[in-house]
């Protein structure tokens, strides 16, 4: 067999790998395609009991371990952690990929005969939302997914000991990697869903960049992934403003000026990323973040 078959540069075969988020939305998405493709484990933790079990559920190969955790508690992250090293003795990958939405703090947007709201009315609407809930954002998205790196690093050191020593003409299993999801809200100022979530996401992406070149020097791969607008409990009001009806994956779902593909991201998109970064083909990815979007970015004009 070819070392260029799809079955070998796709390979995950055997890797341990964390998610947070595990339980719902792309969480549940990457767990299963990384099931399916014949992890060795997945954790998934996230703090509800029965989403876990939900994503256990739908995957086929008994690979997947629910940890009741939250990543905004230094305590719940050092008992998720114990619970892992409990378990396995490294970790090849570690997905940071809760987040949450917050409260709606929109920017203005002018009316179709071009009149913009007064800027009183903006202004009492924005500072009515409570500085905790703004906070709240950044707690969850960028805190939390920072400490949560934090926790796991041992585990992912401990994977990369177990490497075998370079063997001449032989390229070497991957090394340790930590894949934080984003946002392409965190790039575009005209992808207007919250400022305290554009914000949080800008600086998740920033985290990818300072945290892969600070772990380069132990080995440990940090990329990031931009989400477009896939469906999920958290984006559902996002097709809803739109009008958009159910998970629209079908081509011709969206319009073209707001997503040239026309159509939601699938699990197919997302499994298939997850697969190839976490792979062995994926190996020379570091200090990425890719942008699955179907072109949003590119297109999305101020009015979504
Ligand atoms: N869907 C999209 O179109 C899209 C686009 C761009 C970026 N993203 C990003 O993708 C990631 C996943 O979101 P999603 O779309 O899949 O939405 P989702 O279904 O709402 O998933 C969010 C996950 O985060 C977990 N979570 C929230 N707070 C947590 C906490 N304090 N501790 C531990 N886990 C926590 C939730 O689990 P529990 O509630 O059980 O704790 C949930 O499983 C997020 O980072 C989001 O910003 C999504």
């Amino acid at each position: 067999m070819s070392h260029l078959q799809a079955s070998n540069l796709f390979s995950v075969k055997d890797r341990v790998v964390v998610i947070t988020g595990g339980g719902s939305g792309l969480g549940r998405i990457m767990t299963k395609a990384l099931d399916a493709n014949e992890v060795s484990k997945i954790f998934i933790l996230g703090r509800r009991e029965d989403a876990l079990q939900e994503t256990i559920s739908q995957s086929i190969n008994g690979t997947v371990i629910p940890i009741i955790c939250d990543i905004t508690s230094k305590k719940s992250l050092e008992e998720a952690y114990k619970a892992v090293a409990a378990q396995t003795t490294h970790i090849d990958l570690l997905i940071a990929n809760s987040g949450i939405m917050g409260p709606s703090m929109k920017p203005p947007q002018p009316a179709a005969d071009g009149s913009l709201p007064p800027l009183s009315q903006i202004r009492d609407k924005l500072f009515s939302v409570p500085m905790d809930e703004f906070n709240k954002v950044l707690n969850v998205n960028v805190t939390g997914s920072y400490y949560t790196i934090l926790a796991f690093l041992p585990l992912l050191e401990a994977a990369n000991k177990r490497r075998p020593a370079p063997r001449a003409g032989v390229v070497g299993a991957p090394t340790a990697q930590v894949i934080i999801t984003s946002s392409v809200a965190g790039y575009a100022r005209n992808v207007s869903f919250s400022f305290a979530f554009n914000a949080s996401k800008s600086a998740t992406t920033q985290l990818v960049k300072i945290l892969s070149t600070s772990f380069a020097y132990y080995s440990i791969r940090v990329n990031g992934l931009s989400p477009g607008l896939y469906y999920s409990d958290m984006a559902t009001h996002v097709f809803q403003d739109a009008s958009i009806p159910g998970q629209a994956i079908e081509d011709g779902s969206f319009p073209r000026e707001m997503i040239p593909a026309t159509r939601g991201g699938s699990e197919g998109d997302m499994g298939g990323l997850i697969v190839w970064l976490a792979s062995n083909s994926g190996g020379y990815i570091n200090g990425n973040i890719l942008v699955t979007d179907g072109g949003r970015i590119s297109i999305v004009p101020a009015s979504y």
